[in-house]
């Protein structure tokens, strides 16, 4: 391996992500043929095939795998390298990438305006997903931190609880429970119910929580985003339970009310998650401190402000 030069891991990066030497030389400003002839030399200097061909497509071999998984080693170990220079040099500069639960959208990127004025060189990218792609970009440890709303159980992680993530019960403002209070839950049975897809953390807690208390919704709708749940929900084609955090901008003024039914809201929390032994970059740490310190006076300042204090 001692040939091999940093440009060929780069090319071999690009190649393996993309799959195809084509789309690898577009990325890069390259010919086709030079991307061809440099992973030619570095699958020499590796000894094993790195690529297989199957129709148009390249998958990687076993020992493409672990080259890419080492490629992606260094590069990240770089990266933090270059932000830790700038660190001493008093900036605060890099790639900070978070991967946060569909509910949390609501609410990190209000947190991250006054974060990102602080600082002006930090360049944010944010993922917004259901509960178990959160795990499943954490066990690929694709971003720098996590936000899902719970703590992962089977995961050896650094975790912190950082704010209240309630879920209510939706209904529109027509629906004949709408002006009832202390609801008994099997009043649910049988209500037309709109339901998140399957992998949403936010289904698992209605479905274990309707499980204990032998309730049965009529499963009108499936749908994988909160704002359609909500927009199903203000056209009365059911109840739901999202959370709370979901009407932060209509607040109590809107087409779309909470019924004040016993057992709810379920309590949950949002965590900030990494893997444990991950070195964070100093891009990372200061916005793990920031959630911990400021940030948490910027959300009791917007739950003042919205319907939610
Ligand atoms: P999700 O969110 O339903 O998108 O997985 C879960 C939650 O915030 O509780």
């Amino acid at each position: 391996m001692k040939q091999v030069t940093f440009h060929q891991l780069k090319v071999f990066e690009v190649t393996a992500r993309r799959g195809s030497f084509t789309r690898a030389a577009e990325e890069l400003f390259l010919t086709q043929p030079t991307v061809s002839i440099q992973m030619k030399q570095l699958t020499k200097a590796v000894g094993l095939p790195l690529f297989e061909q199957v129709g148009k497509r390249l998958f990687l071999t076993d020992a493409g795998q672990e080259l890419l998984a080492t490629c992606q080693d260094i590069f990240e170990r770089l990266d933090q390298f270059d932000m830790t220079i700038a660190d001493l040099q008093g900036l605060k500069k890099g790639q900070l990438r978070l991967c946060v639960i569909s509910t949390a959208k609501y609410v990190i990127p209000r947190l991250l305006g006054p974060f990102c004025r602080q600082y002006p060189g930090i360049e944010v990218s944010l993922s917004v997903t259901n509960h178990e792609q959160v795990l499943e970009r954490l066990r690929e440890n694709l971003d720098d931190l996590y936000i899902p709303s719970q703590a992962p159980e089977h995961l050896d992680v650094n975790c912190f609880a950082f704010m209240d993530n309630p879920l209510v019960v939706l209904a529109s403002r027509q629906h004949p429970l709408a002006q009832k209070v202390n609801i008994p839950i099997a009043q649910l049975n049988g209500e037309d119910f709109i339901m998140r897809e399957s992998g949403s953390g936010t289904r698992q807690a209605v479905e274990q929580l309707f499980e204990r208390h032998n309730v049965a919704v009529n499963m009108r709708l499936e749908l994988g985003s909160n704002e359609a749940i909500k927009q199903a929900v203000a056209g009365g084609l059911g109840i739901s339970v999202l959370s709370r955090h979901c009407l932060a901008l209509e607040g109590f003024s809107g087409q779309v009310i909470t019924l004040d039914v016993e057992e709810f809201p379920i309590r949950r929390h949002w965590h900030v998650v990494y893997p444990k032994g991950k070195q964070l970059s100093v891009v990372a740490q200061t916005f793990f401190e920031y959630l911990q310190t400021q940030g948490k006076q910027v959300l009791a300042e917007t739950a003042n402000q919205d319907y939610l204090a």
